[in-house]
């Protein structure tokens, strides 16, 4: 009679470690804590389908509500009793402003605008890593860090929130708010991980290029940038499509709704239809700009063959423009606006989707002329930046942080 219980203890432990248990590549350090974070994504995402698909709210709603449970809430971990921080607003866009404790007086400090990442539609700068990280930089590289809060899907798509981001961007670099805060006008910076790294690179674009900005940023910091919709079929693409934090159809998704697309359109552009050759509006201009056959070493490249549509499919890219907008996709941009682009740090993660755009960058960008410093991590994966607490605490989190610090101290 004892043995119905031990059966069902050892069904249900099986059932959960199934649940649990995802392949991950060897060079992953801590492999089960990522297992388990990802579980209780992956859970997050299930309960928002239901609860969407009830009708209750919508699934974005219910994942933000379930995520920010995940976020450090460690007591103390992010407080550093110098900071001053206040929540305030630039042109009428939120910004949480952190103000170093030593400098004013004479003492002109370094700026940094921050955009947090989370797919244009989760996370934000005021909780978890993001503030923690944000406050360490203004402590330990005397810098007034701003953190953008601009708007996200499902309430607004592309190009709001890009424009949210511009609009700060300009406030900030004004004469008069950099005076307010005492930074010195050569030692802006723009910065900004995932989505945020996204808009960090194209705010920074057209900062660079626009001539009425008599101040401009002198550094950027991409961590893991997104860059580009056309090719969901690169080598990492392919590679890590498996791989938490981010899998590669969650990021088709991700991009689908900033730009207002709609989301049946999923199986066609992982397909890569949309970028089909026959009657296409992408020049072969455009397309040499993504493309990886050249762009990348062959350490990368490996056997992969690219995957070229020839038949037009219904016009994909008429019905979502934003697919070959530059303000969206940065990677577009022609060399002579790269040229203008301030230094450049890119991280990127050896089995993260997004490795092979954030290495194609830095390569486009070095060729343009800009001094770049490309960080990656040979055992990085998607979201490392973020997972320096607890109950997201991995030793590669750490490293990749001091490593995005060590760069802004040496290059703002
Ligand atoms: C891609 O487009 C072609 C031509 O319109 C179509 O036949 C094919 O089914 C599409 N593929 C997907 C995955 O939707």
């Amino acid at each position: 009679m004892k043995l119905l219980p031990l059966v069902v203890t050892v069904l249900l432990t099986v059932a959960v470690a199934y649940y649990i248990y995802i392949p991950l590549p060897e060079a992953i350090q801590e492999p089960w804590k990522l297992m388990l974070l990802d579980a209780a994504f992956r859970t997050a995402v299930h309960l928002g389908t239901l609860k969407h698909w009830l009708g209750i709210e919508h699934y974005i709603l219910s994942i933000r509500r379930s995520t920010e449970g995940l976020e450090s809430s460690d007591p103390g971990a992010g407080v550093i009793p110098g900071v001053k921080v206040s929540d305030i607003a630039f042109s009428g866009v939120p910004v949480r402003v952190y103000e170093p404790p030593a400098g004013g007086e004479g003492h002109l400090r370094r700026g940094l605008m921050f955009l947090h990442g989370g797919g244009w539609a989760l996370g934000s700068g005021k909780r978890g890593a993001y503030d923690t990280i944000n406050r360490r930089v203004s402590d330990e590289l005397n810098t007034v860090v701003v953190s953008v809060e601009y708007r996200l899907f499902p309430e607004v798509h592309f190009p709001l929130p890009y424009l949210d981001c511009l609009v700060a961007a300009k406030h900030f670099l004004s004469p008069e708010v950099l005076a307010k805060y005492a930074i010195d006008p050569e030692r802006v910076g723009v910065a900004g991980d995932s989505a945020g790294g996204n808009l960090a690179a194209a705010v920074a674009q057209e900062i660079s290029s626009d001539e009425t900005m008599s101040v401009k940023f002198s550094a950027q910091a991409l961590v893991y940038p997104v860059l580009q919709a056309l090719d969901f079929n690169t080598p990492s693409y392919l590679e890590n499509q498996q791989v938490p934090a981010l899998y590669r159809t969650v990021m088709v998704q991700f991009w689908l709704q900033y730009l207002g697309a709609d989301l049946s359109l999923l199986p066609q552009v992982l397909a890569n239809n949309h970028s089909a050759l026959q009657h296409s509006p992408i020049t072969p201009e455009q397309r040499s700009r993504i493309d990886w056959s050249s762009l990348l070493p062959q350490k990368y490249r490996k056997n992969h063959k690219p995957v070229v549509v020839e038949k037009r499919s219904e016009g994909i890219l008429k019905m979502v423009p934003g697919l070959l907008d530059v303000r969206a996709a940065p990677l577009l941009a022609g060399p002579e606006v790269l040229a203008k682009c301030p230094r450049t740090y890119i991280l990127t993660g050896e089995y993260d989707v997004l490795r092979d755009e954030g290495l194609m960058y830095a390569r486009r960008l070095q060729d343009a002329g800009v001094a770049v410093t490309s960080d990656h991590y040979e055992d990085g994966f998607h979201g490392i930046f973020s997972f320096i607490a607890w109950p997201a605490d991995f030793d590669i989190g750490k490293r990749a942080l001091r490593g995005y610090l060590n760069w802004l101290q040496n290059n703002l």
